[in-house]
């Protein structure tokens, strides 16, 4: 059989799957406290505070789920040098649920918790779960309306400017894995995923739940010291100008970045990931490649992890001067008011 012939058969088993997105992601923290800062500032909507528990959410309703890392009810760590425990699916109907449930009862432990969360192990060992979300997946309220020389869309209107993020769903996970073809097997063959790109000879394998999805909702990179490890969750948002302004905000409140800002040119989206203190990294990303059924896959042979990136971040020099920014300008315009408020004051 051709490889082609060979992937068309792999993906034609489970493709009417109904996969929603990446429901959950689950962490322990053995300080909640810096982790609450980390998530709030990150731009996320804390849903519940406990002194055992935190729950977050993004704007479509996606969570991260940080408990104490002695927690019981957590599951073990994946990698001994990080906290991450277990990313959860959320699927569309109940059908798949079951059908999952059953496939996968057959070679491995499936248990469903409580909240009807279904728990098991991939292939390549990494914890993850299965939930049938009933609620109706929630819409962006508004777009970043663009202009560009043939198409003027945003018309008598001002852009928006950020100050702050806010995550609009997880887009994607990316893990080390110590054989990206078991990891691809498992999840096109049991999941009905589909490959859009890959490098050759194992080194990196790009897969999206549905035939038209974002380019990638999985990516496996094979590691380098054969063991398992979390390598970064992409929260989505909605134009570079977020990436920037929003990356530009987390950085000024002390989050280290790992790489960016940036754009890569397999999926063609901007990036700023920043150091996740519970293990791996996040990304702020936008404007990423939607495929179909007619996308080819690629077989790269050479990194092309970015068209332009910065190394470490926008270094922001604090020499005392005001940059002729909306900051500076803002900044200038309280100064001014609080110079008028104070022989106000003394007057009184
Ligand atoms: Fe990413």
């Amino acid at each position: 059989m051709t490889q082609q012939g060979h992937e068309r058969q792999l993906q034609s088993k489970e493709e009417s799957m109904d996969f929603l997105g990446i429901d959950r992601v689950v962490f322990g923290a053995t300080d909640l406290v810096k982790a609450n800062e980390f998530f709030t500032q990150w731009g996320l909507v804390r849903k519940s505070k406990t002194s055992k528990a935190l729950m977050f959410e993004t704007g479509n309703g996606n969570q991260v789920m940080v408990k104490r890392s002695d927690d019981k009810s957590l599951p073990p760590k994946m990698a001994d040098h990080q906290e991450f425990r277990e990313v959860i699916y959320g699927l569309a109907k109940q059908s798949d649920f079951d059908h999952i449930h059953q496939n996968l009862s057959a070679d491995r432990c499936v248990e469903v918790d409580d909240e009807g969360i279904m728990h098991t192990v991939d292939d390549s060992g990494i914890p993850i779960g299965f939930r049938w979300v009933r609620e109706k997946p929630r819409a962006r309220p508004s777009d970043t309306l663009w202009n560009s020389p043939a198409h003027k869309k945003r018309v008598d209107v001002v852009s928006s400017v950020y100050t702050q993020a806010h995550p609009f769903k997880m887009g994607h996970i990316v893990f080390f894995v110590p054989d990206t073809q078991v990891a691809e097997n498992f999840y096109r063959q049991r999941l009905g995923f589909w490959l859009s790109d890959r490098y050759v000879g194992g080194a990196g394998v790009f897969l999206r739940w549905a035939k038209k999805s974002e380019h990638h909702n999985l990516f496996f990179v094979k590691s380098r010291t054969s063991g398992l490890a979390l390598h970064h969750i992409a929260f989505e948002v909605d134009s570079i100008h977020e990436v920037l302004g929003g990356g530009l905000a987390f950085s000024q409140k002390g989050f280290p970045t790992e790489v960016g800002p940036g754009r890569h040119p397999i999926s063609s989206a901007y990036f700023w990931y920043f150091k996740n203190p519970l293990g791996g990294a996040v990304e702020y990303f936008c404007d990423a490649d939607f495929v179909t059924e007619k996308w080819k896959p690629h077989h790269y042979r050479v990194n092309r992890f970015s068209e332009w990136h910065l190394n470490n971040g926008i270094e922001l020099k604090d020499d005392g001067k005001l940059r002729p920014s909306l900051k500076g300008a803002r900044e200038i315009e309280q100064q001014k008011k609080n110079e008028m408020a104070a022989p106000m004051k003394a007057t009184k």
